[in-house]
């Protein structure tokens, strides 16, 4: 199969849509990151999409719909904070789980009696998702466990032969995946940090707690997506925390083959002087979370390891970060 990369335009959201409605697999641009697209009533289209990705196949997917998509169609209570949640944040990065009506394919949730909905900012994503007017399930457009794609080139690097089109929107500006947030009790609950912080939802709705599973109790994980590796870099990996940056340098010293450091702007001197290659997260939460991806798929590229030092900052927008860099870099204490 030829992969085409287009430009959205009239034409090619009606392509879109024929690809979509006939069982096929469209990847969107959103705000966020790029998703791999299906129609979420078709069973045989969101099976494809987990077999495309090789996702494991107890990972729900979210189902996106445009701005004025009737939700009494898909989710089965909404309450009020849930309304006021979606006023002050959407459309844009944060995706909400609801009570599904059990309508759209019992795969998209495997299993789970919720339904996470997503209504993305992303003009692009908002034209193909009005052209075609039926819930969309998208998960981010990359082989399961590797990096999420930022720029329709990434999608394209792990999808070239295996899907017909990327819409190309341009580079995401967010960079990192959206919040995920339960809203089925009676406080929010986020099961996957991002761009919408907790402290942001709790300023609109009083409170937000933090999921953390507890496996030992023998829970069923909420969020099953939580619980794998993922984000990595086709490279080995090596994560310090800021503290240790000495011990990273020395590191970098004694290491063999092409090493480059991941790193924040700020202590980006005292790896370049040594003559290592340093790819730079920049200086702000925001900026850190727009290059995260492009730089880990560029480490695979210019490197036989990778050596990510954590930022210093911790809360807000770099929860969401450090969730992905911890989970895409294998910690030094882990090695040792
Ligand atoms: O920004 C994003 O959310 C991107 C773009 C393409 O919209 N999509 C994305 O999808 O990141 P994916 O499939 O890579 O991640 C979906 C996450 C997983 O952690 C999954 O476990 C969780 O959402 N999720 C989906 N449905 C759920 C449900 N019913 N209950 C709890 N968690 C759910
Ligand atoms: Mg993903």
């Amino acid at each position: 199969m030829q992969t085409e990369i287009k430009q959205i335009t009239p034409q090619t959201l009606a392509e879109a849509k024929h690809i979509i409605l006939t069982g096929g697999v469209v990847a969107i641009p959103t705000e966020t990151v790029y998703g791999l697209g299906g129609n979420a009533f078709d069973d045989e289209a969101v099976r494809r999409i987990f077999e495309v990705k090789g996702r494991p196949n107890d990972n729900p997917l979210i189902a996106h719909v445009h701005s004025d998509y009737d939700l009494s169609k898909i989710i089965d209570r909404d309450p009020p904070y849930a309304q006021k949640l979606r006023e002050t944040f959407l459309p844009g990065p944060l995706t909400l789980v609801y009570p599904s009506t059990g309508k759209v394919s019992p795969y998209v949730s495997c299993g789970l009696n919720t339904l996470a909905v997503r209504i993305p900012s992303h003009t692009g994503a908002q034209a193909f998702l009005k052209e075609i007017d039926i819930p969309i399930v998208a998960p981010s457009a990359n082989l399961s466990k590797h990096v999420s794609p930022t720029s329709a080139q990434h999608v394209y690097d792990d999808f070239a032969g295996k899907i017909p089109l990327i819409l190309d929107g341009g580079v995401c500006v967010g960079g990192i995946e959206s919040t995920v947030c339960d809203v089925t009790g009676d406080v929010p609950v986020v099961l996957r940090p991002g761009l919408i912080t907790r402290e942001m939802i709790a300023a609109v709705v009083g409170s937000c707690e933090e999921y953390v599973p507890d496996l030992k109790k023998g829970e069923k994980v909420k969020s099953p997506g939580v619980l794998y590796k993922h984000y990595s870099p086709r490279c080995k990996t090596v994560l310090y925390a800021c503290e240790r940056t000495a011990e990273a340098l020395e590191f970098c010293r004694k290491a063999e083959g092409k090493v480059a450091v991941l790193c924040e702007e700020k202590i980006v001197e005292a790896f370049s002087k040594a003559g290592v290659a340093v790819l730079s997260l920049g200086d702000t939460e925001t900026e850190m979370a727009n290059r995260l991806y492009d730089l880990l798929r560029e480490a695979e590229r210019i490197c036989d390891t990778l050596i990510a030092i954590e930022p210093q900052k911790k809360d807000g927008v770099m929860v969401g970060v450090l969730n992905r860099l911890r989970k895409a870099c294998v910690s030094v204490d882990i090695l040792h």
